[in-house]
């Protein structure tokens, strides 16, 4: 039997035998004649491509603004998908009318996926709608006619009108109700949570084959090899609610594989021992790509500059392999073997990723430097976990992506630092060290030179942010 995917587009139940690895946006526009949904770069940068994704987790229904240029159609069973022909109603939303009244449109091209972002926004559970709130929002969209402006004036008539407090902690039902109720989403989506429970299992409906490729979050496999996975045979790891979630036990943190940069960033339990995360997530991607990029695949990608995989290295992570019945566990430190060259099997899967637990006298850190502040990736990044008592240096973990052909833990400069105490001179004794242990490379990233430079600057960053009582920068600039 052919595969099937059962969904609902906008009020549409549909079930087809669309290959699971071809793009939503795709489908969407040459399959439904759903032509809202643009198709921009298809690479996540632009945002035209836009759509409202919902999914039942614990009976609740959750919406996210994800980019459809970068998801497989097999993804969407049991969802509810929302184009922007979804939200139309007999009169403009508020969010359409907004737009209109401050000019925030030109040639119409963005406009689609801006509508989308700001509604999603409205939705989000939990958010307060302010200011600050609209520009997260419109982190992952493009306009190239109207400029910026037109469209945070938009976003402000929004924050008048939907921003009273009442919303911020608001559960997403409630929440729903109300945007129901003031026309900013049509009535139809009252019955989707009910509509949803009532699509049969995917087992039952879909035999499982050996794949030729994983899609996790697809935020890098449709960049790498977006024309080949429509005809391949793929396997949509996000189908696998097992592969999700965060949860802290005997003193280890586990981390579902397909946990996405926003899970992590949001959470409760992570944001205890980095309180600064969410600071930290404003230089990784947009909101968008941020709901779709997992763990998991910023890890298997191999990317000698991935943000994530630079933090869980710092965090002296562990991963969990699975291929049938077999598991096994790799330091992700011993994980890379080359340029892109893993421990791993072709068929094996990153399940789990599991770290210690940081005590109370551990402080975490992360720097990242690109070419531009934000939605870009690092030129050079890096992570440290330092454990101090009484100005001495018990442990630490200190990583740099983007120096090395993989991700770089800096074992003898970590070694270096333990067990000495936390001053200018131990500092200025360790980066002779650091700079033995990386190799960087000119690039279109920036120079060797450069990247020597940031090494230097990092590990000042990262000791004089942490431990400003023992560490100023003034300490290692001073002229005499
Ligand atoms: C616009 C844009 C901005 C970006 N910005 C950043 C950024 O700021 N920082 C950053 O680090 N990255 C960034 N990325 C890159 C990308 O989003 C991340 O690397 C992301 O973590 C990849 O995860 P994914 O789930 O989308 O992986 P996928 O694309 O689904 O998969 C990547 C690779 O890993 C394999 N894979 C995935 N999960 C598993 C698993 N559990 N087990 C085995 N194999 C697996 C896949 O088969 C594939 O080969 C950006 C990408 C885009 C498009
Ligand atoms: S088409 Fe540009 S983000 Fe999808
Ligand atoms: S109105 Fe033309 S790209 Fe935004």
């Amino acid at each position: 039997m052919a595969w099937q995917t059962h969904f609902i587009l906008n009020n549409q139940k549909i079930i087809t035998s669309e290959s699971p690895g071809t793009l939503v946006l795709d489908y969407l526009r040459r399959r439904e004649r759903l032509v809202g949904t643009k198709e921009g770069c298809k690479e996540g940068d632009c945002g035209a491509c836009m759509v409202l994704v919902g999914e039942l987790v614990d009976n609740q229904i959750e919406y996210m603004p994800m980019t459809s240029c970068l998801m497989p159609v097999g993804e969407l069973h049991g969802k509810h998908l929302v184009t922007v022909e979804g939200l139309n109603q007999e009169h403009l939303t508020p969010v359409q009318q907004a737009i209109v009244d401050e000019g925030g449109t030109q040639c119409g091209f963005c406009t689609p996926g801006i509508v989308v972002s700001m509604t999603a926004y409205l939705m989000k559970s939990g958010a307060t709608v302010n200011d600050e709130g609209i520009k997260y929002a419109l982190g992952g969209n493009l306009c190239r006619c109207t400029g910026y402006a037109s469209l945070i004036r938009a976003g402000k008539i929004l924050v008048d009108t939907f921003g009273d407090g009442a919303n911020a902690g608001q559960k997403q039902e409630e929440r729903l109700a109300d945007l129901i109720s003031r026309k900013a989403i049509p009535e139809y989506f009252h019955s989707i949570p009910t509509r949803l429970k009532k699509i049969p299992k995917l087992d039952s409906v879909n035999s499982k084959k050996t794949p030729d490729y994983f899609i996790a979050g697809g935020t890098d496999i449709y960049v790498q090899k977006g024309e080949l996975l429509p005809d391949s045979r793929v396997e949509v790891l996000n189908l696998h609610p097992e592969m999700k979630g965060i949860t802290v036990k005997n003193g280890k943190v586990h981390l579902g594989a397909l946990t996405t940069f926003e899970e992590f960033a949001d959470h409760p339990e992570i944001l205890k021992f980095i309180p600064n995360m969410k600071a930290y997530m404003h230089l990784n991607a947009s909101w968008q790509i941020r709901n779709r990029a997992t763990l998991g695949g910023n890890i298997v990608n191999a990317s000698p500059i991935g943000d994530m995989t630079i933090l869980l290295l710092a965090l002296d992570s562990t991963l969990t392999l699975k291929e049938g019945r077999n598991r096994r566990t790799v330091p992700l430190k011993s994980f890379y073997k080359g340029y892109k060259v893993l421990d791993k099997t072709p068929k094996e899967i990153v399940t789990e990723i599991t770290f210690p637990l940081p005590g109370p006298e551990t402080k975490i850190h992360f720097e990242k430097v690109s070419k531009r502040r934000t939605l870009d990736i690092a030129s050079v990044n890096s992570a440290i976990k330092v454990q101090a008592e009484d100005g001495l240096i018990k442990d630490v973990h200190l990583t740099m992506g983007g120096v090395a052909p993989v991700p770089l833990f800096l074992e003898q400069t970590s070694e270096y630092l333990q067990g000495n105490i936390l001053n200018k001179e131990t500092i200025m004794g360790a980066l002779p060290i650091a700079m033995a242990e990386v190799s960087p490379i000119s690039d279109v990233r920036g120079s060797a030179e450069y990247k020597r430079l940031l090494v230097r600057q990092f590990m000042i960053g990262h000791v004089t942010k942490l431990f400003p009582e023992y560490l100023k920068v003034r300490d290692f600039y001073e002229t005499h």
